[in-house]
């Protein structure tokens, strides 16, 4: 079959909707390839109200067969940070900068590979809807492909991580950027696991306590 150019998400996002709104239309999208091969569309979690925005890279494994985010493991260690920063999960607006599944089939399993350029470019426009629904005060970027997301460039987590920055738009809202927590997984029961968890936990309280200000 050709290759079909795709405009990106634009022509599937609903204008000026709400988060229940966008998390219908959602299902619908074709605006890149990873539609076909994933389960169904991983939207949001949390209140449409809410003063603090998680935004990680995409669903993992579990996440395409729940239909949710940050139910696997990464989102235990989530879980965990939260907590650890006196964070309440169920105040907090959490989504990804891409809402399908990208995997490579190795046998039965899927392995995460993580998302181009140009899917997160295809997907912003669902971003860019659920920050003018939900109007955070502050959005976390979970790692690089979150912050590229977010703040529109390149982004060296280590060399801009905790920190708050102005966002993007001309609204008043900020941007922290901090480590994905899946990056944390591979240090579990390892050297540098303590230092990485309490920089995680460290970066949400920062953003929760600009979110609540
Ligand atoms: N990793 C992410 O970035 N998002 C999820 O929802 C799960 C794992
Ligand atoms: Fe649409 Fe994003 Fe899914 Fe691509 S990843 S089909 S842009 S929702």
């Amino acid at each position: 079959m050709a290759e079909v150019a795709r405009p990106g998400a634009e022509q599937w996002v609903p204008g000026g909707a709400d988060i229940a709104t966008l998390r219908d239309a959602a299902d619908a999208c074709r605006g890149c390839e990873l539609w076909a091969d994933a389960t169904q569309v991983v939207f949001s979690e949390g209140p449409d109200d809410a003063a603090l925005m998680l935004v990680g890279e995409q669903p993992g494994d579990r996440e395409d067969r729940e239909g949710e985010p940050f139910v696997g493991p990464a989102g235990r260690v989530l879980a965990d940070a939260l907590a650890a920063a006196g964070v309440d999960p169920e105040q907090v607006y959490v989504t990804n900068a891409v809402k399908h599944f990208r995997f490579e089939q190795r046998g039965k399993r899927r392995l995460h590979k993580t998302p181009d350029v140009a899917h997160i470019r295809a997907c912003l426009p669902w971003l860019q809807a659920e920050v003018a629904a939900v109007r955070p005060r502050v959005v976390v970027a979970l790692g690089a492909t979150a912050a590229r997301a977010v703040l529109g460039r390149a982004v060296r987590v280590g060399a801009e991580r905790g920190q708050l920055l102005p966002a993007p738009d001309d609204g008043d809202g900020a941007v922290v950027v901090t480590t994905h927590p899946s990056a944390l997984l591979r240090l579990r029961d390892r050297d540098g696991w303590d230092e990485a968890f309490d920089a995680l936990a460290a970066d949400l309280r920062t953003a929760a306590r600009a979110a609540a200000a």
